[in-house]
């Protein structure tokens, strides 16, 4: 049933048609996530007529063959299910280059099929190229593209790129990578993808924060007492992750990008306008202002890293992180990170973020809490055996997305009794469907030339130099122990010590 307080704030997508270009087609991320999107936005009727796909990827395959592999995917894994119809009339548009991505004639061959395209549907010159294979590529493909003239745009179109994360491992790698990006595309038509800024809840706290005149006077030091970000995930190394994952760890994975991008829309000031400049260059100054962990002292008395010993979790015994598949059995890389951070700006001064991110958790759960102070001590406070704590107002990003109020009411009885209550908005059931997946909204955008939910460089590299201090802490001669928890609990003994110096405790979710 369609909200009919919703009808007039739909706008209706300025998405252009163009050819997408996808190195890396035959990989996991273009089978499981991009085209399922790109099937999605066919089926809700938001993409424009002429989009076509172009696989780029080294093994040999007929058109058929590729789309026969997505559609095998589609029917799996597809958000809305999969209709014959649809996809059948959908996979039309999707075709296959075969090229190593080193090869420039595999590279001239593709401007030609691009003009055959182009020239077959009767259109438009725009191009997206969506970068989706493994960083050390990133190289070869932008300057190939850039030596037979792809990335300029043909006069009156657009061509853009979209980049996949890891944007770098460190703060060299990823200016080294901005720099080869910038040389090939203008930073206007670059997009660094980070899915977290496409799922439904992270673009509502911008809306919560700011068209709604109840939060945004509280929103500040003198009444919010402190900040939880939690970003827990049940799974461990499966799928062949390790090999990737152990390489990285918890803090470059996921604090450096996701987590750090969903502390700057909760602590920005409100931007002049919402161009994606506008936003982001309030977003930049979050991550410009947090308080440099710069010394191994201050990585160990605000970060805490562990990894997790075996344990159980949903009920299936599971192994320590030494022993999964593809980890180093010496592996010194965290599978956990706890941090404790300080904004150093007028709103947020003597406010603590705490940010805790782990592989092994009890569950799959995403969530921001906002804890506002205790009302003063003086009523209801003051009531034998009553602590009704404060408010909490929780931003749940994923799973069961959604908006949680904590307020504290009397118990129905006789007697003066306290009890929190909760006031809780679902996505699912207040609007009557479920969100959009985030690379669905996030390629729609690219192709409409909004870059509002992606990073910028500025941002990216603000966030290396912030986590670069503490991996060089980390790594360096007076380095901070490895805590350990047991797989299936909600991390080590040392977090809930560092959330406990501030005289605050992890919200149980
Ligand atoms: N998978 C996800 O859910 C996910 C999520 C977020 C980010 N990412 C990022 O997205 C990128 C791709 O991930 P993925 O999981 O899709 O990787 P993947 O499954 O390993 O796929 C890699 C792709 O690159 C192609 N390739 C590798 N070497 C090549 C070469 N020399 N020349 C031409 N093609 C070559 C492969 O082609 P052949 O198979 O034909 O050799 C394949 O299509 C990575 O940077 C990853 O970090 C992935």
């Amino acid at each position: 049933m369609s909200n009919p307080l919703r009808e007039d704030l739909v706008s209706p997508s300025q998405a252009e048609s163009c050819t997408i270009v996808i190195f890396g087609a035959t990989g996991d991320l273009t089978h499981r996530k991009l085209v399922p999107a790109m099937y999605n936005l066919a089926v809700d009727g938001e993409l424009s007529p002429g989009v076509k796909i172009l696989g780029f990827a080294r093994r040999e395959k007929s058109d058929e063959e590729f789309r026969s592999g997505l559609k095998e995917l589609n029917e799996k894994v597809s958000r809305s299910g999969h209709d014959s119809e649809i996809w059948d009339e959908f996979e039309e548009s999707i075709h296959y280059h075969q090229s190593t991505f080193n090869d420039l004639a595999g590279y001239q061959s593709l401007a030609e099929r691009l003009d055959k395209i182009d020239a077959e549907r009767g259109a438009k010159g725009n191009r997206l190229f969506y970068i989706a294979s493994a960083p050390e590529f990133f190289d070869d493909i932008l300057e190939n593209l850039k030596a037979v003239g792809l990335s300029e745009p043909k006069e009156g179109y657009w061509s853009r790129v979209i980049v996949e994360k890891p944007f770098g491992t460190d703060l060299p790698t990823a200016q080294h990578l901005n720099k080869v990006v910038n040389q090939t595309f203008a930073e206007e038509d670059t997009y660094r993808i980070d899915h977290y800024l496409g799922k439904e809840t992270a673009q509502n706290i911008m809306v919560l924060r700011f068209a709604n005149a109840i939060f945004e006077p509280l929103w500040n030091n003198r009444y919010i007492d402190q900040v939880q970000i939690t970003c827990a995930e049940h799974l461990g190394m499966e799928g062949g992750r390790g090999g990737y994952y152990d390489k990285s760890g918890a803090l470059r994975d996921m604090v450096q990008n996701h987590l750090l991008q969903l502390l700057s829309l909760v602590a920005m000031e409100p931007p002049t306008d919402l161009t994606a400049d506008g936003v982001r260059d309030e977003k930049v100054k979050v991550i410009r202002s947090l308080r440099k962990l710069d010394t191994p002292e201050k990585v160990k008395r605000n970060v805490v890293r562990a990894q997790y010993s075996k344990g159980f979790v949903n009920g299936d015994e599971v192994p320590g992180y030494r022993e999964e598949d593809r980890v180093d059995p010496e592996s010194n890389t965290e599978a956990y990170v706890a941090l404790r951070l300080h904004i150093d700006t007028w709103r947020w001064s003597g406010v603590p973020f705490f940010m805790r991110v782990g592989k092994r958790l009890p569950k799959k759960a995403t969530e921001i809490s906002i804890h506002f102070k205790d009302a003063p001590n003086v009523l209801f406070n003051a009531l034998p055996g009553s602590t009704p704590g404060g408010n909490v107002l929780v931003i749940r990003i994923q799973p069961d997305e959604g908006i949680s109020l904590r307020m504290v009411s009397k118990l129905p009885g006789t007697t003066l009794r306290l009890e929190p209550v909760k006031m809780n908005f679902q996505y699912s059931s207040s609007f009557g469907k479920g969100s959009p997946e985030a690379y669905e909204r996030l390629l729609l955008d690219s192709m409409a030339g909004d870059a509002t939910l992606f990073a910028r460089r500025d941002e990216v590299e603000e966030a290396w130099k912030f986590v670069d201090d503490i991996e060089h802490a980390w790594h360096g001669d007076d380095q901070p122990e490895m805590a350990d928890f047991v797989a299936g609990s909600w991390g080590p003994a040392e977090a809930d010590d560092l959330i406990a110096e501030d005289g605050f405790t992890w919200r149980r979710l």
